[in-house]
């Protein structure tokens, strides 16, 4: 089969691999049928990712149909249709049973990362039971594919880490896949104002289509503070990855606020305590668990969430290589998400 294939920072190749085998019980081999590319796959490719070796096939999200299970997989049989969630869980260690998906001791964030993934004809998935999600038939199939990752991590480590409620004002500091799929899920809990910042003038655009109801792109602090009568947000939504941002959420939180972390840091960020240790904040981190998987997806099918209109490119499979040249390039391509199938 052919399989997108790490060789090293900066090396990839789409090549040919051995079919993916059946290892444990709890396995199910999947045949992709639709796949993307993840911010995560371009820090992979940069080498910011260690623990991935040379000969790993990336990716994290995609759909597919089952081609083969293990004898304890009973929830899935040869031909379902699935949705792969990003994150691997068993499902009943000590992490599984606080619904902690993401740090499930014998699974995790693990494809694309400590076993092959997705982005390749043939996966497979552990503890298939509870790591795969029905599809049913007739249903917009690239708008599930956003659901492996970038929606629960929005919604999880945005929306429901910030709180927020009826009537907030909201920030969102990124406006990539992953804030914007912030901003989509946000609107469940009717923000009075959702501020998007970001520097990217197209994406900002895009936001204002997906319900964003203030845009700023320079001097985000001042503008925000500004918007708010100096009061500041009720919740700050991190979704870079870098100290600047944090840094922003830090400047712009109201007294009671909520500052939720989404962002991926390499680098260590300064905490102004001697701020805010009066202003009765509350600080989140979390990586994303899919816990809200089943939710997402059953407000996906009623048609109120639409995460489709996230995707701005299309590739065969085959074309891998030159969907990672645009996304790589997502500012100039103005590329969000891209579809593989
Ligand atoms: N916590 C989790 O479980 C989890 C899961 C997935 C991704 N992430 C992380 O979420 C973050 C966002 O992911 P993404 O795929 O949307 O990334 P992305 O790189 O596509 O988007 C980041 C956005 O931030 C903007 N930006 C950069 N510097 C800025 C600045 N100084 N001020 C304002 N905007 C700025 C960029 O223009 C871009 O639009 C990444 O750090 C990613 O690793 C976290
Ligand atoms: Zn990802
Ligand atoms: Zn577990």
């Amino acid at each position: 089969m052919k399989a997108l294939v790490y060789h090293g920072a900066g090396k990839r190749a789409w090549e040919e691999k051995p079919k993916p085998e059946i290892k444990n019980s709890t396995d199910a081999i999947i045949r992709i049928t639709k796949t993307t590319i993840c911010g995560t796959d371009l820090h992979i490719m940069k080498g910011d990712v260690p623990e991935v070796v040379d000969g790993l096939t990336l990716g994290h999200e995609g759909i597919g149909v089952i081609e083969e299970v293990g004898g304890s997989v009973s929830n899935f049989k040869v031909g379902d249709k699935v949705l792969i969630s990003c994150i691997t869980s068993c499902g009943i260690c000590d992490a599984c049973k606080k619904g902690m998906y993401s740090h499930c001791e014998t699974g995790g964030w693990i494809l694309g990362h400590l076993i092959d993934g997705t982005q390749a004809e043939y996966v497979r998935i552990p503890h298939a039971n509870n790591s795969l999600y029905h599809i049913p038939e007739n249903v917009d199939e690239e708008a599930i594919v956003m659901l492996s990752d970038i929606l629960p991590t929005g919604f999880e480590c945005g929306v429901l880490n910030g709180q927020i409620k009826p009537g907030d004002t909201v920030a969102i500091v990124g406006a990539g896949p992953i804030g914007l799929a912030t901003l989509l899920t946000a609107q469940f809990y009717s923000p009075a104002e959702i501020i998007m910042v970001d520097l990217d003038e197209n994406r900002l655009k895009v936001a204002k289509t997906f319900g964003a109801t203030k845009l700023v792109s320079n001097n985000a602090v001042e503008e925000i503070m500004k918007l708010t009568n100096s009061k500041g947000v009720d919740v700050a939504i991190e979704a870079v990855g870098i100290a600047a941002t944090f840094d922003i959420c830090q400047s712009i939180i109201a007294a009671g606020g909520h500052i939720a972390n989404v962002g991926v840091h390499g680098k260590s960020v300064e905490l102004h305590l001697e701020k805010l240790w009066s202003r009765n904040i509350t600080i989140t981190t979390r990586l994303v668990d899919t816990v809200t998987t089943p939710m997402l997806l059953k407000t996906v099918l009623s048609g109120k969430l639409n995460p489709g209109k996230l995707i701005t490119h299309r590739f065969a499979m085959n074309d891998i290589m030159k969907a990672y040249d645009t996304f790589g390039n997502a500012a100039n391509e103005k590329a969000i998400k891209v579809i593989l199938s």
